[in-house]
């Protein structure tokens, strides 16, 4: 299966995900500016993802000749709340002055790494939910998409899924759709199946059901930044989840590459939240479903606190904050 996002002939290449799963293509991406619309599309998304769409987006500015500064910034604030894009911008840019042959060189590096990492935390973690649940096979959670799509490879919440199912300890995932862009029903659904793994898609409004019901072991999702006292911002639900899983006594456990920790926030409060356009909610498959002139807040993410986490697990280790 190819990356999610790669360099081929001068060009940032990315797995398309706004056309998934109805088609499997790809998009060229020959500059900043359709780099940026794609990351502002979703068509590329997901923290880890994005940090490797930033760095290779310093590479084409470096090679087309542009003001690498000002188009650096452009594309650290095309998203402003997965750290991993200002992350993947930041370090690709260190290189600058040894020419846009290096700066390539550190974003492919990124890319090489993304997947070791995540493989790494994923492994980590998958540790930790089989120490936290008795049970055998596992019944698993999942939020948004935190798996291939997200990530250059492999994922990091969905990673310990492919780690589990391939010792055979998973029976199924209950897969949120992740209202109201459905990462979960588009995406997630899609991985799953492609692996083979079995899985259930439900709304997002019917987790807190399936905990009460005993359905579910176990609640893993991934993160978009990670302050300094644990606290987790996440696809936009992601709270809810926490709360209940809490209420029920389920193990929470979040599974990120460490570039999702922003150890210069303090806490959660001080994550910037992307609010998005109204239309993603007063339509569906383009179709208007609310009245004409409904106004909306569509925060894209949500913040959960640190005390709500079983655990935080990256490739350097299992933090647990609560
Ligand atoms: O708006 P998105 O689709 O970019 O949101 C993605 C998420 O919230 C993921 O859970 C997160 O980036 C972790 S992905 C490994």
């Amino acid at each position: 299966m190819r990356r999610t996002v790669d360099w081929a002939d001068g060009a940032v290449v990315i797995i398309d995900q706004v056309a998934l799963p109805s088609e499997y293509r790809t998009l060229t991406l020959r500059t900043v500016d359709e780099l940026i619309d794609a990351i502002r599309r979703l068509a590329v998304r997901g923290a880890p993802a994005l940090g490797a769409a930033g760095a290779l987006g310093v590479a084409l500015a470096a090679f087309n000749g542009s003001d690498v500064a000002v188009e650096a910034e452009r594309l650290a604030s095309a998203r402003p709340t997965a750290v991993n894009l200002r992350w993947g911008v930041t370090r690709a840019l260190t290189r600058l002055g040894e020419g846009a042959d290096a700066v390539l060189a550190e974003a492919l590096a990124l890319l090489e790494e993304d997947e070791r990492l995540n493989r790494e935390a994923s492994g980590l973690a998958a540790e930790v939910v089989l120490s936290a649940c008795s049970r055998r096979p596992l019944r698993l959670l999942s939020h948004c998409n935190a798996g291939r799509l997200a990530t250059v490879a492999w994922g990091s919440a969905l990673g310990v899924v492919w780690h589990l199912h391939a010792r055979g300890l998973v029976e199924s995932v209950l897969v949120d759709e992740t209202r109201p862009l459905l990462q979960g029903a588009r995406l997630t659904a899609w991985e799953l199946a492609e692996a083979g793994v079995p899985y259930r898609v439900q709304p997002d409004s019917a987790a807190a059901l399936a905990m009460a019901r005993g359905m579910v072991d176990c609640v893993l999702v991934g993160a978009d930044r990670i302050t300094a006292n644990g606290d987790v911002a996440n696809k936009v639900g992601t709270y809810s989840l926490a709360i209940a899983a809490a209420h029920h006594g389920v193990p929470f456990v979040v599974v990120a590459p460490s570039s999702t920790v922003d150890t210069t926030l303090a806490t959660g409060a001080e994550i910037e939240i992307e609010e998005r356009r109204a239309d993603e909610l007063t339509h569906f498959a383009g179709t208007r479903v609310a009245p004409e002139g409904a106004a909306v807040f569509n925060p894209a993410f949500d913040v959960t606190p640190a005390a709500l986490i079983t655990a935080v697990v990256t490739e350097h280790g299992v933090f647990k904050p609560a």
